[in-house]
């Protein structure tokens, strides 16, 4: 394969792809709701989820402060409501009102879930002690929830600026055991 230079600026492009979020908060009962994409899995057992978000967001102060949010997941339904929430911040407006989305109370933790979503996990922040540094999070899913009615969800997943790709087919791949 003949190769070229790519910038450094857009690598992360070519990993971005999991799926668009939407982070929601509570506090001093006042919601809030942002969408992310710099998100990891790195446990199973229990699921633990690993995140970057900007101390330049507003959700950043009541993350840090009650240690609880829940990822929320949408599909392409609610794709341009994600994206616009993603260019406000909940400082200056109520997103939920705003964008209509209708926030639904969490099992285990005082942020919402978004109706919209077809998945919310709801989380607690496990470690901190990359936050000051990276901004980045160590969260728990301490509750998880789905809706059985969707069977193949139209994720979304963000490619840089204002592309955007949508999941797709698919497929099962057995390994070849020799
Ligand atoms: C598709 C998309 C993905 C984003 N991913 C992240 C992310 O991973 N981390 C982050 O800190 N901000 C991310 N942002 C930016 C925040 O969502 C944005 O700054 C938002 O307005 C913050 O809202 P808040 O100030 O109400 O918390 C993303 C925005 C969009 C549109």
């Amino acid at each position: 394969m003949a190769k070229r230079s790519f910038p450094l600026s857009k690598v992360y492009i070519l990993l971005e792809s999991g799926p668009v979020v939407m982070v929601a908060t509570a506090w001093a009962s006042k919601m809030n709701v942002m969408p992310m994409s710099w998100h990891t899995m790195m446990e199973f057992k229990p699921p633990l989820i690993g995140f970057v978000m900007s101390d330049q967001n507003y959700s950043f102060g009541p993350l840090t402060a009650t240690k609880e949010c829940v990822i929320n997941i949408p599909t392409i339904k609610i794709a341009e409501e994600v994206v616009s929430c993603g260019n406000v911040s909940g400082a200056r407006i109520n997103k939920f009102e705003k964008f209509h989305l209708t926030p639904k109370p969490a099992a285990k933790v005082k942020a919402p879930l978004i109706d919209e979503c077809y998945a919310n996990l709801e989380c607690r922040v496990a470690d901190k002690s990359m936050v000051e540094k990276y901004c980045f999070f160590v969260v728990e899913v301490v509750k998880a929830w789905i809706d059985p009615a969707v069977k193949d969800p139209l994720t979304i997943h963000h490619m840089g600026k204002e592309d955007f790709m949508i999941a797709g087919k698919t497929i099962k791949i057995k390994p070849k055991m020799n």
